[in-house]
Parts: structure tokens; C-alpha cells; sequence
């Protein structure tokens, strides 16, 4: 009986120990995923897409206006066309944009599809 009391308490601490391991866990990565999350704004004029294209009113004309690129054409197109132009169109003017990470092309993306960020 003691014993068994004793066994019970034991593991409720250690369940403890383990659950607040598991939410300090939690909180690291969202700091370290929010943090180190590249921002779509900040690429779209860092890597010169603006020079090319105009977004919601603003930047180039040498490229097709793509406020709206979202709704005619999905993410992976999208991708593909950021990676490697040339797919798309033989004759491409756009450069390959192959040095970007899949979180800097998706950060991109998601910037294209933002209706209110300014
Ligand atoms: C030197 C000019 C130039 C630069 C810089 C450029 N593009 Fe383009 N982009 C074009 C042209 C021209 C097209 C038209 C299709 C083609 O020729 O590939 C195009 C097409 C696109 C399309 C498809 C639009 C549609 O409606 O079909 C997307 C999306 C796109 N570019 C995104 C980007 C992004 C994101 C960047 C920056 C990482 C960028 N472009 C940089 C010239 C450019």
C-alpha cells in the first residue's frame, strides 16, 4: 500500500518534470521559428523583384504587375518560376532566383499573398 502511494507521487513528479521539459521545449522553437522567420517584404525589394515588378501599386514595369499573381497561379508554380524562370518561359528576362532558401522563396510567396501588409 505504501509503496504504491509512494510509486504514484514519484511518477506525478516526474510527469511534471516532464511536461514543463516539453513546454520550455515549446516556447525555444516558436522563439527561434518566429525569430528566425525571413521576411517576404524585405526580399521582394533585397533581392530587386521590385525592380521588375509592380506590387499593389509600387515597383517596376519590366515584369507583370503581381498583385494578384496568387489567385491565377498556385505556390509550387510560383516556386518554380522564383528557381528557375526559364521553365516557364524559354526567353526569360527574370534571373533564377535558385540561391534562395525554400523559406525565403515561401516567406515570398506568402508576401505576394498578403492583401494588407503595406
Ligand atoms: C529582370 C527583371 C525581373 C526580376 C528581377 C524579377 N522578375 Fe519575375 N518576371 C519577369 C518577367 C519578364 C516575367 C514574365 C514571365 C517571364 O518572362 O518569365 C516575370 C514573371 C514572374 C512571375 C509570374 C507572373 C505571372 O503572372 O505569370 C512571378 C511570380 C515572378 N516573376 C516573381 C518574381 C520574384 C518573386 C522576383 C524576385 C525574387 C522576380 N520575379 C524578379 C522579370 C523579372
Amino acid at each position: 500500500m505504501i509503496n504504491a502511494k509512494y510509486m504514484r507521487i514519484g511518477a506525478g513528479c516526474v510527469n511534471r518534470q516532464v511536461a514543463i521539459a516539453l513546454l520550455a521545449a515549446a516556447v525555444i522553437l516558436g522563439i527561434v521559428f518566429i525569430s528566425g522567420r525571413p521576411d517576404g517584404a524585405q526580399l521582394f525589394r533585397r533581392e530587386g523583384c521590385i525592380g521588375c515588378h509592380s506590387f499593389r501599386g509600387q515597383g517596376g514595369l519590366i515584369g507583370p504587375d503581381l498583385t494578384a499573381v496568387t489567385h491565377r497561379r498556385s505556390r509550387g508554380w510560383i516556386r518554380e518560376q522564383i528557381r528557375n524562370p526559364r521553365k516557364h518561359h524559354a526567353d526569360s528576362v527574370m534571373p533564377s532566383f535558385d540561391h534562395l532558401s525554400w523559406r525565403q522563396i515561401n516567406a515570398l510567396i506568402d508576401y505576394l499573398n498578403s492583401q494588407s501588409e503595406s
